[in-house]
């Protein structure tokens, strides 16, 4: 017996409700649980808070807007200001600042819509046939049917029964298959769907030169590049979205996350001006939408969020804590406590060589919070972490690498 109703997600059923660490409050970067233990939040809990827990401006404007109307929906003929507003600073940011913008709650609604409307495109088109979604290895795009069946993390993706068909595999190290697939399906491939940097999959950047490639792929061939920018957006590569640091325009891209910092829910996609063109020359009426697509509440919070992330210039801090966190991880592996690390800006991972499993839990008791694949441990701190912070996490990942290395230990 689990001792309690909650299904908790990604986690053994089985264990019981008492052996999870109950979060209560948090500050800044650092959480506190009920048991008054304190914790770093070197994860910005699921890669997602950019300005920190507690932020007031935030939590005034949910507030503000809470007073006023709570909660109304934006089926036609409706509308609200905090999601025309939301819209247009995302947008605004983007590479696609003439785009439009469809709003939902979670990034796996984000890709699930992302890809209807990439097929929706090549029908607009009369190109009906293009029906394929191309996929990379280790990638995550949030477990909706739809993202469930394009990402390339296998064991996420089996045990449900047939998942959409038409999903074709390339490496995430190599753009040669790509070319291959392309100058085969070419004609049939409606879009390549890839997150900047690999989060979940491990925080694997992609190698030089491989967007460009996947883009000259796409364009030579009538088919689409979707980013899935769920983690990568809003200033975590060091730019408002990670299409920017990598200098490759998507047709289309995904967001959530840290378009609220995770405050309340809220996602979307935005469509380059061209994709908008035609899904407005559309005769029939947009077929698609969610119940919470511009609901007032979350998108008040989007819109104070992005303007806390502007006002405190936290883009521009993600690389300055790229600088710290490589410097650490250098002296680390220096010291022969890391095989190696990788990442940029705020996102980084530090393989330790061996099962991460151990070490990450050592690393939780001594108040840091990260997350283990594989042999790596992931970093995606707040965006508003302090150098001082940075270095605890330094000391106590040593610490915890010293207690658990089979190298060190
Ligand atoms: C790149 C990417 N896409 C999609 C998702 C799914 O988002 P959600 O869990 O909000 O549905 C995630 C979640 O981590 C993600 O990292």
């Amino acid at each position: 017996m689990s001792g309690s109703a909650l299904i908790h997600p990604f986690s053994v059923l089985a264990q019981h409700e008492n052996e999870f660490i109950k979060i209560v409050s948090g500050e800044g970067v650092m959480l506190r649980d009920d048991a008054g233990n304190e914790y770093i939040d070197a994860l910005a809990s699921l890669w997602l808070c950019q300005i920190g827990h507690g932020n007031r401006t935030v939590i005034d404007a949910i507030t503000a807007q809470l007073d006023q109307l709570q909660t109304y929906n934006t089926f036609a003929p409706f509308s609200n200001g905090p999601a025309v507003e939301v819209a247009e600073m995302v947008r605004a940011r983007s590479q696609h600042p003439d785009g439009r913008v469809f709003l939902g709650c979670s990034g796996s609604e984000a890709v699930d819509t992302v890809l209807k409307f990439a097929r929706r495109v090549h029908q607009l088109r009369g190109d009906v046939d293009r029906q394929i979604f191309v996929r990379r290895t280790g990638g995550y795009h949030g477990v909706n049917v739809g993202g469930t069946s394009v990402q390339g993390l296998e064991p996420i993706r089996t045990g449900w029964g047939d998942l959409l068909p038409h999903v074709v595999e390339i490496p995430n190290d190599d753009v040669e298959p790509a070319a291959q697939l392309f100058a085969e399906h070419g004609d049939r491939i409606a879009a390549v769907i890839s997150e900047p940097i690999q989060g979940a999959g491990g925080v694997i950047p992609p190698p030089d030169g491989y967007f460009e490639g996947l883009r000259r792929l796409c364009d030579e061939h009538g088919a689409l590049l979707i980013f899935d920018e769920v983690i990568c957006g809003f200033g975590r590569t060091g730019s408002w979205f990670g299409g920017q640091t990598f200098g490759v325009t998507p047709d289309m891209f995904t967001f959530a996350k840290g378009v609220t910092s995770g405050y309340l829910p809220l996602s979307g996609v935005v469509v380059s001006r061209e994709i908008a063109e035609l899904m407005e020359s559309d005769p029939e009426k947009f077929m698609h939408g969610y119940t919470y697509s511009g609901h007032p509440t979350a998108c008040a919070a989007g819109v104070a969020n992005i303007g806390v992330i502007e006002s405190e210039g936290l883009v521009e801090q993600a690389s300055h804590i790229g600088t710290k966190m490589e410097e650490g991880f250098r002296a680390l592996q220096g010291d022969g406590m890391l095989a190696g690390y990788r990442g940029l800006g705020a996102i980084w991972a530090a393989d330790l060589g061996y099962d991460a499993a151990e070490t990450r839990e050592a690393f939780l008791k001594r108040g840091v919070i990260s997350r283990p694949v594989a042999s790596a441990l992931m970093f995606c701190p707040p965006l508003v972490i302090s150098d001082a912070e940075i270095g605890q996490i330094f000391d106590r990942l040593e610490d915890a690498i010293r207690a658990t290395s089979p190298v060190t230990a």
